[in-house]
């Protein structure tokens, strides 16, 4: 294709995505290599326009948990990342459908966010549902939750901050307590009990729906971020990226 045809199709493809700011931005402009709308380190003051505490979920997915979320809690300023555009899109539909002030996803890799954009001890918790297990031995380098990641998540947290992980995953959620454990960066976890659901939507996310439904048993924890300093992490670079990073035409370009 000729540098003119292309041109003319990535026009068309842009005019054809909704814009959904400021429910859903990517986090890099792939195009540029920089982030178009985003500043970066974050001012969390500037990007919500008020300074309420604020929450990440890593991996939002279709975006239930955030959904309910702020819907329950408006005093807290909920942020997703999603490294799939599409759902992070599907997701911010359903903040924007409702006009949610306190609400919004983030296009791409959450390891990128953190490492770039989010301030040490910025955040008052990280959640972490069902990241994917990639069953592989020799794909369990891409795996989400690495000593890096709790550390970069501990770098991000004030003393007191959660960090939250819930899984299906038994292997992957004792590697996952070990590392934490190793870490000495957190207490000792809780254990949050499973609740009964009232209704057929009464889950925490569409994966612990789909999950429990199937009869499969949930792992859940939440640790408290202890008062150690965090070790300096650097950086994303030195960092497997899953190979799922979308190039995405942004709207307007
Ligand atoms: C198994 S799904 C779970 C989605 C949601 N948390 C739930 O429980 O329904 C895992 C999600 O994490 C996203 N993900 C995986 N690696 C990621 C990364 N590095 N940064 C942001 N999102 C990521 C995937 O695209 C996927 O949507």
């Amino acid at each position: 294709m000729t540098p003119g045809r292309r041109h003319v199709r990535i026009a068309r493809m842009n005019a054809a995505i909704p814009d959904l700011r400021p429910w859903f931005v990517a986090l890099r402009d792939h195009a540029r290599g920089t982030a178009r709308d985003l500043v970066e380190p974050f001012d969390w003051k500037i990007f919500w326009g008020n300074d309420r505490p604020v929450e990440l979920e890593v991996g939002s997915g279709r975006g239930l948990f955030l959904l309910n979320s702020a819907l329950a809690h408006p005093e807290v300023n909920w942020l997703g990342v999603e490294i799939e555009f599409k759902e992070g899109r599907y997701a911010a539909r359903r903040l924007q459908k409702r006009s949610l002030p306190n609400a919004r996803i983030l296009g791409g890799d959450a390891r990128d966010l953190i490492d770039r954009f989010v301030v040490d001890g910025s955040v008052q918790a990280v959640h972490v549902y069902f990241p994917d297990p990639w069953w592989k031995r020799r794909h369990h380098k891409r795996r989400l939750f690495t000593a890096e990641f709790v550390q970069q998540a501990a770098r991000i947290l004030p003393a007191e901050g959660r960090l939250h992980l819930w899984t299906d995953v038994g292997e992957y959620f004792s590697l996952a307590c070990g590392i934490v454990a190793e870490s000495e960066l957190f207490d000792a976890p809780e254990r949050p009990p499973e609740r009964p659901p009232q209704n057929d939507l009464d889950y925490l996310t569409n994966f612990e729906r789909k999950k429990r439904q199937a009869g499969e048993t949930i792992r859940r924890a939440v640790w408290r971020r202890n008062r150690k300093p965090s070790p300096a992490v650097r950086r994303t670079e030195r960092w497997p990226l899953p190979g799922r990073v979308r190039r995405e035409a942004v709207p307007g370009e």
